[in-house]
């Protein structure tokens, strides 16, 4: 391993199995079926392991074609085993059947699935990385609003966006992961109003003046509304710092860096890394933006406001406001141009709750339109919705005494102390120092909040429970991390070396579920290639926990220490290690080698 990492870097990357038996399938359907053969392999894993490991389901379509014509075929099932006599030799298929009307059923070779795995122990998990037909990518996330609270909503962006960049970075795709924080609204006015009037030394005391901004956001909207002489200059003074007075930009500035103090403090405990181009950085382009639309003649005048009408929708984009303003649409338009043209992205995501998508399928159709985007391919847009976070009574999570939403770095805290206690009850103080349990109480509560929140269909509401997600015994990221540390445990009490190990043998696959679970792991590519093009991270996490239930499996019916098998099933307890470790990594999840 030493040597390896010493070594210049090594391109290799392998093929998922998909990938290798649609390779085969391709030249089969080519000898068999000639011209009509010219398909696109529907290659996927068999739900069923009776029936075998892969299906091929393409010979009823084909079958649909060729119908009526001159050929020897009758019905689909003829043509399935055709296909299957006219597969090239690889040693890679064991076996093959056709069942029903004609689905080919594939059994992959044992000694193939132990060789994946034995190229996984020597060259590491990046080989396996799913090839995406991207260079660079934006995944726009996080993205909360300066001076108003980030919330449970942001919460699930900033969990979600991360995973999906994890994800695409791991494919090695250069991923830029954006924070489009939003800091340019009108509310800027009242505040630097409100600013000047509380501390008119504000100059000096710079950061420390406000304390709470969000209590200073609630106080000056009070004035906004009450006071008319109030409001007018606070008008005046969007005005001014729109138009870069040197002042008013000061006291911007100050109010932003207390919210992005505030902010970091969340990505901090996540370990989550973004880079800020808030709203105000695409403010100096939004009228060449506009001007590129109004030259391609797709804008239209719709009650005083500049619009761009797009199928599916009653109601206009708005680009420019009635009042000649520019709004959180300008906004996008003109980072959507930015994205494309100068930062040359290829694939953009987006991460919101569903309640923005009208926003973005507009903005998207009015790029179609603009022919920014191709009607199909890349460069693509994608909104990734999600739905709400809900409290145990079923309403919009918030917190318990009722009074607003949560603040984000209490919950985490409290997600950590729990993770302590219990870890405390376990009598972890004793044997760790105080370092180690406190980063493991950081791992296991963290790793819980993002584990509950990634495992479900992220379109769906779910329920926030710190009960339900430190449970150890659910599907949960303790669950999990537990069983991570065991596998480890397993490896450290045998007393041998893994590079021994790898150096005296190699993993030799016998007993069923040795087999199935060496299967199992060599899927892993082809998971994260549907999780990330699906941008579903509950794929990733339905995968990791299936695949601790495949290795209890095994553990209970293969001894690994001290049996005749010990040096296979050590490694393949490693595989299973390695596995693991990069599903918590694309989760964002930092695993512990002892727990
Ligand atoms: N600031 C917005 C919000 O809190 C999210 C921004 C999402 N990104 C974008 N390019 N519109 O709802």
């Amino acid at each position: 391993m030493q040597d390896n990492a010493a070594a210049p870097a090594l391109e290799i990357r392998f093929d998922t199995i998909r990938q290798e038996l649609s390779k085969i399938a391709r030249e089969s359907f080519q000898t068999t079926l000639g011209e009509w053969g010219n398909v696109e392999p529907a290659v996927a894993a068999c739900a069923n392991p009776n029936f075998g490991d892969y299906q091929i389901n393409n010979a009823m379509g084909i079958w649909s074609t060729i119908k009526g014509k001159e050929t020897e075929f009758r019905n689909p099932r003829e043509i399935a085993q055709s296909i299957t006599r006219n597969f090239p030799q690889t040693g890679f298929v064991e076996t093959t059947s056709v069942a029903g009307p004609g689905f080919i059923n594939v059994k992959l070779s044992s000694v193939y699935i132990a060789k994946r795995l034995n190229e996984l122990l020597l060259h590491g998990i990046d080989t396996w990385a799913p090839v995406l037909p991207v260079k660079r990518a934006i995944v726009d996330f996080s993205s909360p609003n300066i001076a108003k609270e980030m919330h449970v909503g942001h919460l699930r962006s900033t969990i979600i966006g991360d995973c999906l960049a994890n994800m695409i970075e791991y494919c090695k795709v250069e991923v830029l992961r954006r924070n489009h924080v939003g800091d340019w609204g009108t509310q800027f006015g009242m505040l630097i109003e409100y600013l000047f009037e509380m501390f008119p030394n504000w100059e000096d005391i710079g950061d420390q003046a406000i304390g709470d901004l969000q209590a200073f956001y609630k106080e000056s909207k009070v004035r906004f509304d009450a006071d008319e002489e109030f409001k007018a200059k606070a008008q005046q003074a969007v005005v001014k710092l729109q138009s870069g007075d040197a002042k008013y930009r000061a006291a911007w500035k100050i109010l932003c860096n207390i919210s992005r103090n505030e902010f970091q403090q969340v990505y901090d405990r996540l370990k989550v890394s973004l880079e800020e181009k808030g709203e105000s950085f695409y403010n100096p382009y939004i009228p060449d933006a506009i001007q590129i639309l109004r030259d391609k003649g797709i804008l239209e005048e719709s009650d005083g406001a500049t619009v761009i009408f797009v199928d599916g929708h009653k109601i206009p984009l708005i680009a420019i406001k009635r009042d000649g303003g520019f709004n959180y649409a300008s906004t996008d338009l003109a980072a959507l141009w930015y994205r494309l043209n100068v930062e040359k992205v290829e694939w953009i995501i987006y991460v919101t709750d569903v309640g923005q998508h009208q926003h973005f399928d507009m903005l998207f159709k009015a790029a179609k339109r603009a022919e920014w985007l191709p009607k199909e391919g890349y460069p693509r847009t994608q909104h990734v919705g999600f739905g709400l976070v809900l409290g145990a009574d079923g309403k919009r999570f918030r917190t318990r005494q009722g009074t607003g939403l949560v603040r984000l770095v209490d919950l985490l805290d409290e997600a950590k102390s729990r993770s302590k206690t219990a870890l405390i009850e376990r009598g972890r103080d004793d044997e760790w120092s105080p370092e180690d349990l406190d980063a493991a109480a950081e791992s296991v509560g963290y790793g819980a909040v993002k584990y509950a929140d990634l495992k479900n269909n992220r379109e769906t509401n779910y329920t926030f429970s710190f009960e339900q997600m430190l449970d150890v015994r659910g599907n949960t990221a303790v669950y999990l991390l537990y069983a991570y540390a065991r596998i480890r445990s397993i490896i450290r009490k045998s007393g041998k070396s893994i590079d021994e190990l790898k150096e005296n043998g190699a993993i030799v696959l016998t007993h069923p579920d040795e087999r199935a679970l060496g299967l199992f792991l060599i899927q892993f590519s082809e998971v994260v290639e549907d999780a990330v093009t699906r941008l579903l991270p509950n794929t990733l996490c339905e995968y990791l926990y299936n695949l601790s239930e495949n290795f209890t499996r095994f553990y209970t019916s293969c001894k690994v220490n001290g049996s005749p098998e010990e040096t296979s099933r050590l490694l393949l307890c490693e595989a299973t290690a390695i596995v693991m470790k990069q599903c918590f990594k694309l989760l964002g999840i930092t695993p512990l080698e002892r727990l």
